[in-house]
């Protein structure tokens, strides 16, 4: 399946519910509850992604929020999109609340990997950043991702100024210890939050800027299918760490994008900040309807714009990142 641009599209991210444990200060503004009714159901998720797997060379799938953990049908959705010959990559992003507990039912179910949210290594940045007081429980989820084989375990890190900045040389440091790749991300203008950006914006450049302080040397990695730009970054107290840049706002990254978003009330995006061009709900429900789900997707995926749009139309806790 290729776009107008004749971009290949591979990548489902698949937006589970909007509903989260967290409050992430750039994610879910204070008028989103955790009441999410008419989502897609784990039979219409399978069918979908069968079909997407099956017809459209879709080989990646990503479970995102809100937060997946969030649906108390989640065992059953990872072990059905499990089963789903061809699909080569099923991952999931979580805020790593769940982790701690459950790591080992996902793993059973057929997860192959998650990729954790973690913003800051202070107790009390981090439930500044988060509204919630976990920093231990999700240190504690990442371990046990890890003890799970859900690897590569990744860890994404949204940077805001004044907010966490103070954080880099401390996660660089963890992501060193674990040995796992922490991701730091630019800060995106999403919806209703988009207003703040401009004053919590840190480029990448500033955040390798910071690090250089205890970063001796930066080594390119090869570019994976990933939007993170890698580098192996040795450390002046001689460890190493996996360190990446996602940098949607100073070097967007659209023109190798392969992703499709489908959010949990079936609304169709072709980009993480445009707005929904098609619902797939008429297609899924009563039943599955393979030629009418194509027409959706063929006029879904035909306002795929080259490129993201200045701002986010939804807050991410909808789109899911
Ligand atoms: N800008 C950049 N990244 C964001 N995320 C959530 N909101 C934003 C934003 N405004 C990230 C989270 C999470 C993933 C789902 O998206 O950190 O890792
Ligand atoms: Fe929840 Fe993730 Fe959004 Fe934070 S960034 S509120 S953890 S969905």
């Amino acid at each position: 399946m290729e776009d107008a641009q004749g971009r290949a599209i591979r990548y489902l991210r698949l937006s589970l519910t909007p509903a989260c444990h967290m409050r992430c200060v750039y994610c879910r503004p204070a008028f989103h509850t955790n009441h999410a009714p008419g989502m897609l159901t784990p039979d219409e998720i399978e069918r979908v992604v069968a079909h997407l797997v099956g017809q459209h060379g879709v080989r990646k799938v990503r479970l995102t929020g809100g937060d997946p953990t969030a649906r108390g049908d989640l065992l059953e959705i990872i072990a059905r999109l499990a089963r789903i010959d061809g699909l080569d990559d099923l991952a999931m992003t979580t805020n790593g609340l769940s982790l701690a507990a459950h790591a080992r039912e996902y793993a059973a179910a057929g997860l192959g990997r998650v990729n954790v949210s973690l913003d800051a290594l202070d107790p009390a940045r981090f439930a500044a950043m988060t509204g919630v007081d976990g920093l231990d429980r999700v240190l504690r989820g990442i371990d046990a991702a890890l003890d799970a084989g859900l690897t590569p375990v990744k860890l994404n890190t949204v940077i805001l100024r004044e907010q966490n900045e103070s954080q880099l040389p401390a996660l660089t440091r963890f992501a060193a210890a674990k040995g796992v790749a922490v991701r730091f991300i630019e800060l995106m203008p999403m919806g209703p939050l988009g207003d703040e950006w401009a004053d919590r914006y840190v480029p990448a450049d500033e955040m390798r800027s910071i690090l250089n302080d205890i970063v001796q040397r930066w080594t390119p990695l090869p570019q994976g299918s990933d939007s993170a730009k890698m580098f192996r970054a040795r450390l002046r107290d001689g460890g190493e760490a996996d360190i990446g840049f996602i940098t949607p706002m100073s070097c967007n990254f659209c023109s190798a994008c392969n992703r499709i978003r489908i959010a949990s009330d079936g609304s169709l995006y072709p980009c993480l900040m445009d707005r929904p061009t098609a619902s797939i709900l008429d297609a899924v429900r009563p039943r599955f309807d393979p030629g009418a789900f194509d027409n959706v997707l063929i006029e879904g995926i035909a306002g795929k714009a080259p490129e993201h749009p200045s701002r986010g139309f939804v807050t991410m806790t909808i789109i899911g990142g």
